[in-house]
């Protein structure tokens, strides 16, 4: 018995992804398999911190101090061989937030910012939000496995004049860990033509071997890296992240826009959580890596062989399942009914991360293995409904 198989009622918490299912998918008696956050109890060290800080009983302004600076140093060496220096270290409560405060600090409204659908649909948000021109550099699928298009990209940074590109590494929702070729690839572009990188790795602690996430910082001067252990040890409710970049510059012009946001600390929760997690989170967070990657195999070897109708994409990283569906001939409304309504289970759409998305459905694993079975009995469920 793993620690993660425990199933913790989350109904009746305020969590988005069980009590937001009657807002957002207007059913209530479903199994949400839509949210990326893991219905797991985050390690007993950040428990522990976060009481620590409860009992003191007063919640004043907090600083930041440097032994969370020195715990995320240590994290980024230790898990991504990435040496990085106290001052690249900036704060912001989340990573969404971060990538609307880059694109305002380093770009001018108007210009364009790459993104590669399917991805993470905030980011179209971020940019058409704050008044930039969004440009799409469609990921490519190749044998059910995303790869990236350098010639689109390139030809779009000159037509579109880009200043900006917006990467997931690792990818969210095609599950992949960027190769040490393709990044450096993507890098010498973005250098060549003067494109800042935000480089949004929120996922990178979930890599699983042999993959292996490689920092973007490693090899561009130009990029900002986004980091959190929202994802990695599902604190997402303590709002705590970091961005870094070695370049002075670049910090001060962020730092710019935090000052106009009046932003300019973090959640005292959040910096103990963040601090105890990446100072103690080690074992747990190989643990949780295992008990995924077997829910991941569960998932593929019963859609194989239950619903021939779907295949898996199966994630190089992060515990988010993106499934083809196109099959079924399936509008994206139909798709995302068939499965709520036929089968009782609630999945994120593909639609909604942009062109290429259509006809793919995602789902998250990091949930015990009892729910990744019922899910998957309401999927065949769904799907058989149709004959
Ligand atoms: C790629 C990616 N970036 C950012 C986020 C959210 O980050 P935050 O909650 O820190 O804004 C998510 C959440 O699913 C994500 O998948």
């Amino acid at each position: 018995m793993s620690r993660f198989d425990e199933v913790v009622e989350r109904r009746g918490t305020n969590a988005v992804k069980w009590d937001g299912l009657k807002t957002v998918f207007g059913k209530e008696d479903v199994l949400p398999m839509w949210v990326a956050d893991m219905d797991f109890k985050a390690p007993d060290a950040v428990i522990q911190a976060v009481k620590k800080e409860a009992a003191h009983g007063i919640y004043g302004y907090t600083l930041v101090p440097d032994s969370t600076r020195e715990a995320i140093i240590d994290w980024m060496y230790d898990r991504h061989d990435w040496t990085i220096k106290k001052e690249w270290l900036l704060f912001n409560h989340g990573v969404v937030p971060s990538i609307g405060a880059v694109i305002e600090a380093l770009t001018e409204p108007g210009d364009a910012i790459i993104v590669q659908p399917p991805v993470y649909n905030p980011f179209f948000d971020m940019i058409e939000k704050n008044d930039r021109t969004l440009v799409h550099s469609e990921l490519v699928l190749q044998h059910h496995r995303y790869e990236m298009n350098f010639e689109d990209i390139e030809a779009k940074i000159v037509s579109e004049n880009a200043k900006m590109f917006v990467l997931c590494s690792p990818h969210n929702p095609g599950g992949r860990v960027w190769t040490k070729d393709e990044l450096t690839q993507l890098a010498a572009i973005c250098e060549k033509h003067e494109v800042y990188i935000v480089s949004d790795e929120i996922h990178s602690d979930l890599t699983r071997a042999p993959h292996k996430h490689i920092p973007i910082g490693l090899f561009s001067a130009n990029a900002v890296t986004l980091i959190a252990p929202s994802k990695t040890f599902n604190l997402a409710g303590l709002q705590a992240s970091a961005l870094i970049t070695p370049d002075k510059e670049l910090r001060t012009k962020i730092q710019k826009v935090f000052a106009r946001q009046g932003a300019f600390t973090l959640n005292q929760m959040g910096i103990a959580a963040m601090e105890a997690a990446y100072r103690y989170g080690h074992e747990w967070l190989d643990e949780a890596i295992d008990y995924i990657q077997e829910n991941v195999r569960l998932v593929k070897e019963y859609i194989e062989k239950e619903i021939p109708e779907l295949t898996v994409m199966e994630p190089e990283g992060s515990y988010l399942v993106w499934i083809d569906c196109r099959k079924l001939g399936l509008s994206d409304k139909e798709l995302l009914a068939l499965f709520l309504d036929e089968g009782g289970v609630a999945l994120g759409n593909g639609a909604k991360y942009g062109p290429g998305g259509d006809g793919f459905m995602r789902i998250n694993v990091a949930c015990p293995r009892s729910l990744v079975a019922d899910g998957l009995k309401r999927m065949k469920k769904a799907v058989q409904s149709l004959t």
